[in-house]
């Protein structure tokens, strides 16, 4: 298992740097593109462990796929494209492709059998299950299909109106995708307005999408056509250099080509709130997409209220907003994000915990988090407990510790950031 040391930044960090490809796009590119008729090509995907699970699963689907760092071709040939598996579809870490996968399985005519690492087999899959079954497919799995493995026989399936108790992008996808092949029309609704990827990616492809307020439908019987996608930068990712120009002393750093779509861009109205000195530049919309230019320097920061509808808008980036709170003035609350403890680990456990041994004054709640600062923070040993975003988030805080941090399990950077330590060593040396 690895260890990352990072060490207090002795310098400012300036620099322009390009964050890797959306994850949420580039799995979404690569899955419709081997359920479209025809090639599909990819560009600036990201080739991090997650996306990569994804086109190994249907690579064992019978779809033909080459991909070279950020450049993907998918032989789509269609719905009936996909064969069934002689292999059991692996999904590593990532609960993205478990549930659209689902969702496209549950509608072809073979058995398939999912499963994933450990971190995985914790996470709730009924919430998607339950809606699939109730549509028609057959899918078991431990606890009565809510966890993986997962065994999938999809058939005849039948559209269904879903009123989702959770603002999940993954939940509304996976449905979304089984009622593309259902009969009649599937709609799904939502508390909140998740992150619309899945939307505006399937209009790129060809079909026809109602959106109307928190609901959004699809008529069944519909086939995708082959695109060119272009992958904007994950600004999940860029939210990790975000934070670190605004806490560590003497920054000024440029992110270009950030996705800004407004179902994700939470973390822009969080520093713009606290108080970060920030400018958006060069707004401009690419593959459907809107991208623009972030500059950001070290800001004096104050403590803010997170919650209500901007939770799905930011929901990846609380573990470093955390670390972020820590050297705002007051107190930062974290409210309304339950969904914090079903991802990668439980997220609320694992920032409290692992901040806390870095001399944070934050205390978990039922629903989010309470953050005083500022605090000075001190080095020490810590965890990612094999999730990429703390892992990645407690490296930021190791920026401005006093000693070094060692981060334990930190090759789980790789699930979505596999040049993340480069690029903050080519931000410590541009001048
Ligand atoms: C994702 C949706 C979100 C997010 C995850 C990626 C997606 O999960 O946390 O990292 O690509 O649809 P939920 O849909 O479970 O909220």
């Amino acid at each position: 298992m690895s260890t990352a040391i990072v060490k207090h930044s002795q310098v400012g960090l300036n620099g322009t740097i390009q964050v890797p490809g959306d994850k949420s796009i580039s799995h979404r590119a690569v899955m419709f593109g081997a359920i479209a008729e025809g090639t599909t090509t990819v560009e600036g995907f990201l080739p991090g462990e997650d996306c990569l699970s994804t086109i190994s699963c249907f690579r064992k689907l019978g779809v033909s796929i080459e991909q070279t760092e950020d450049k993907v071709t998918i032989e789509g040939k269609g719905w009936d494209g996909l064969t069934e598996p002689s292999e059991i579809l692996d999904v590593g870490n990532s609960g993205t492709t478990t549930r659209l996968m689902l969702g496209i399985l549950a509608t072809r005519p073979f058995h398939s059998v999912i499963i994933g690492d450990d971190s995985i087999a914790k996470r709730p899959m009924a919430r998607v299950t339950e809606p699939l079954r109730s549509m028609g497919s057959d899918i078991d799995g431990r606890q009565n299909g809510n966890y993986t493995p997962l065994s999938i026989r999809g058939g005849a399936t039948k559209g269904i109106k879903f009123q989702s108790k959770v603002a999940s992008a993954q939940v509304k996808s996976a449905i979304l995708l089984a009622g593309l092949q259902s009969e009649g029309v599937t709609s799904v609704s939502e508390p909140a307005l998740s992150r619309d990827h899945t939307e505006r990616m399937l209009e790129a492809y060809g079909v026809e999408v109602k959106r109307d307020g928190l609901t959004v439908s699809v008529e069944g019987g519909q086939s995708l056509k082959a695109q060119h996608i272009v992958v904007p930068g994950d600004i999940s990712s860029a939210a990790f250099f975000l934070v670190a120009a605004a806490i560590v002393p003497n920054s000024n750093i440029t992110i270009e080509g950030v996705g800004m779509n407004p179902t994700r861009s939470g973390i822009i109205d969080v520093l713009l709130n606290m108080g970060a000195t920030m400018t958006i530049q060069n707004e401009r919309v690419v593959g459907g997409e809107p991208i623009a230019d972030i500059t950001i320097s070290t800001s004096a920061l104050k403590g803010i209220e997170i919650g209500g509808d901007l939770i799905p808008r930011l929901i990846d980036e609380i573990p470093v907003i955390a670390v972020l709170a820590t050297q705002a003035e007051g107190k930062t609350v974290i409210r309304d994000a339950e969904e914090l403890k079903v991802k990668e680990t439980n997220r609320i456990d694992t920032v409290v915990s692992e901040l806390s041994k870095l001399g944070a004054k934050i205390q978990a709640t039922d629903d989010g988090m309470i953050i005083e600062g500022p605090s000075s923070l001190k080095g020490t040993s810590v965890s990612s407990f094999g999730d990429h975003r703390i892992g990645m988030a407690l490296a930021i805080a190791g920026l401005i510790t006093d000693g070094d941090v060692q981060i334990g399990r930190s090759d789980a950077i790789a699930v979505s950031y596999p040049n993340f330590f480069e690029h903050i060593k080519q931000l410590q040396q541009d001048k």
